[in-house]
């Protein structure tokens, strides 16, 4: 994945005054540690998470048969023992299948304690060992198999200008969520891996609307997950960070820190120093009030 290099410029201190061999190279190896922390802070969270998927044909028995226990324990009361849905809550199969399953219980949304409970993330309740099994299972009973998708393969302008059109009416530009009416909720999207955004376009969970392949095509589906991933670690305008108070008040920030730790350097390199050649009255100044040798210094 390629992220757009951060929109951001940083000052250069021009024509540093030459005062001391020492304070100026000081000066410079510490604007260069300053340079570098920002760049390492900028790229430290861009790792994309990834996560193992089976492939279908590793699915053995004996997988299919633990999650078949897990889903009589966890899911049958209100699913039915086959999945095949009761009057509270909908056949497995009808809602997504294996994609459905694997995306309500990586993201917590399942189980309910209550049919009326509304779903929302929450942590896991079951390891991935578990999900795998119960994914198992959920594959059997027909619906969707979990999706592909490849993020590497996204293109992060292209996943924008679909996520404005497509997405941003219900999670927002930014991907910070909003209320989406009828008591629903189109949740922050930043802890949205690229899996759960392909699983959530395949099966449209809850109010959300179902993306079909026919009209979003898997290139599509990188290009929106990508896009996802870039705001989610961004630190841009329009990431999440800072979405509440806007790309202003980052510029803000940015200048106020970088600006004043520049100015800071730039004010310590340039303070006068006893006996530098050519110090002219600042040298006098300094003569006059100290009594022991010049290299004592004056720290004011
Ligand atoms: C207490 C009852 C209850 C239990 C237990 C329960 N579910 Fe559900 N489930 C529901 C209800 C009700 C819905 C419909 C929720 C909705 O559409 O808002 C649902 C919806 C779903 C959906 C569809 C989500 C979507 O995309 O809209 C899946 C998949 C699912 N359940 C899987 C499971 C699995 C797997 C388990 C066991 C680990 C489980 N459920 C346990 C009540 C339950
Ligand atoms: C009509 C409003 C609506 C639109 C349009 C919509 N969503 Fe959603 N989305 C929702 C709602 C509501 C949920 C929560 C579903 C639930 O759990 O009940 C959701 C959940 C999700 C989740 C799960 C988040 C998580 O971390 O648990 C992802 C990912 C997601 N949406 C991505 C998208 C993407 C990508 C698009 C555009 C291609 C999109 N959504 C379009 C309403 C919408």
């Amino acid at each position: 994945m390629s992220l757009p290099s951060p929109r951001r410029s940083r000052g250069r201190p021009t024509g540093r005054p030459r005062r001391g061999a020492l304070a100026h190279q000081l000066g410079g190896w510490l604007v260069l540690g300053l340079l570098g922390l920002g760049a390492a802070a900028l790229w430290a969270s861009s790792a994309t998470p990834t996560r193992a998927v089976d492939s279908p044909g590793q699915t053995s028995q004996s997988t299919i048969d633990a999650g078949a226990r897990l889903f009589i324990q966890s899911c049958a009361a209100c699913h039915g023992a086959a999945g095949q849905g009761t009057s509270v809550a909908p056949a497995i199969a009808s809602v997504g299948g294996a994609a459905a399953v694997d995306f309500v219980l990586r993201t917590g949304r399942m189980p309910l304690s209550a049919p009326t409970q509304q779903m929302q993330r929450n942590p896991p309740a079951f390891d991935e060992t578990q999900i795998r099994e119960l994914d198992a299972f959920a594959a059997t009973l027909g619906g969707l198999p979990i999706p592909s998708v490849d993020v590497t393969r996204g293109n992060i302008s292209r996943g924008q200008s679909l996520f404005i059109q497509n997405c941003a009416a219900c999670h927002a530009a930014t991907g910070a969520g909003d209320a989406v009416g009828g008591g629903y909720v189109a949740p922050r999207l930043d802890q949205a891996d690229p899996l759960t955004v392909a699983e959530a376009m395949r099966i449209g969970p809850g109010a959300m609307p179902v993306f079909n392949p026919k009209l979003y095509s898997q290139q599509a589906v990188d290009d929106i997950a990508a896009y996802v991933q870039y705001l989610r670690h961004a630190p841009s305008p329009g990431g999440f960070a800072l979405a509440e108070v806007g790309p202003v008040a980052e510029g803000f920030v940015a200048i106020v820190v970088g600006l004043g730790l520049l100015l800071l350097v730039i004010r310590w390199i340039g303070r006068p120093r006893p006996g530098a050649a050519g110090a002219g009255a600042n040298g006098g100044e300094a003569g006059g009030r100290t009594d022991g040798p010049a290299e004592s210094g004056q720290r004011t």
